[in-house]
């Protein structure tokens, strides 16, 4: 039996405007994780320790024949062990990681040797299966396990000057990428200079969150999310669930917060330090049953 892992992810910059061109940055998240294990058997077969939801149920069929045609092998009696503590429909990347993993997993079954580039164009594949019309953020954080700079498509690793500490809270509303995308993409079509002209901002941010990441300068990375947060309000992406959860951890000191993914549901993220961690984890786990904190080393 193999078994392979892949981390969720949480995009700190440039969700939405990263479908457009702009740059995106995101970290893995690596105490929320997707295990597969992957077994003979005499036909296909999955169990998973959760409920799947509904689009990575349609998916997963799908998912697995994909990964087949793109490994080239045409046996498919396995028995896939799916293990996950990444929040579904949240904006944690559930499905690039349950990607990652399955390619992982069923590539080491098959002894077939995969470049971490091969695992991301597939996994980029898979993601258009789910998604519609990914950016390729998701599966390349997701892949390389590393903050990345992501931006028309091509990736660097972000080079962090500082450890940065990060509480991440669920809304509880499961959200799909793929609506909410698809309902920016209408909006963007009927008020065009409008949008547009507020990706260019949330793409000066980004940058500027680049530099602020290189140079350690964290209270001005703080300072950056709240704008972004501003301006995902401003596209419509945002609801008062998100909104509460940003405040609340504004409130109990965190030095910026945002929603993070596609949001109208799934997660916040917020910057803290070592002296307001306890405070904003506490106060969120008043308004959310699930408040993860993760550290991000350079
Ligand atoms: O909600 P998530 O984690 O799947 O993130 C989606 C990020 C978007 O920028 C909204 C879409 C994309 O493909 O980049």
């Amino acid at each position: 039996m193999e078994t392979a892992k892949a981390p969720g992810k949480i995009i700190l910059f440039g969700e939405h405007a990263v479908v457009y061109g702009y740059p995106g940055i995101a970290v893995p998240v690596k105490n929320a994780e997707i295990e597969v294990s992957v077994s003979h058997s005499d036909y296909f077969s999955y169990e998973t320790d959760r409920e799947l939801y509904k689009e990575e149920k349609e998916c997963l069929n799908e998912l697995v024949d994909l990964i087949f045609f793109q490994l080239e092998v045409d046996k498919k009696e396995l028995h896939i062990k799916i293990k996950s503590t990444i929040p579904i429909a949240s904006g944690m990347g559930s499905s690039a990681a349950l990607a990652v993993a399955l390619i992982k997993g069923i590539a080491e079954h098959f002894d077939i040797l995969l470049t971490e580039k091969k695992i991301n164009e597939i996994a980029f594949e898979s993601e258009k299966l789910f998604h519609g019309t990914p950016s390729g953020i998701d599966n390349t954080v997701v892949t390389y396990g590393k903050p990345v700079y992501f931006y028309d498509g091509e990736m660097q690793l972000l080079k962090l000057k500082k450890p940065i500490y990060l509480v991440i809270a669920n809304t509880g509303i499961k959200s799909s990428t793929k609506e909410v995308v698809s309902g920016v993409r209408q909006r963007y079509e009927r008020y065009k200079e409008e949008y547009s002209a507020l990706f260019d901002k949330i793409g000066e941010i980004t940058e500027k969150a680049k530099t602020a990441f290189e140079n350690g300068e964290i209270e001005q990375l703080g300072e950056l999310m709240d704008k972004n947060h501003a301006l995902l309000q401003q596209i419509d992406v945002s609801c008062k669930e998100l909104d509460e959860l940003v405040e609340t951890a504004k409130l109990a000191g965190a030095l910026g917060a945002k929603l993070a993914g596609a949001g109208k549901g799934g997660n916040i993220v917020a910057l803290v330090d070592e002296s307001s961690k306890d405070k904003v984890i506490e106060a969120l786990k008043k308004i959310s049953k699930n408040v993860i904190y993760t550290e991000i080393k350079p």
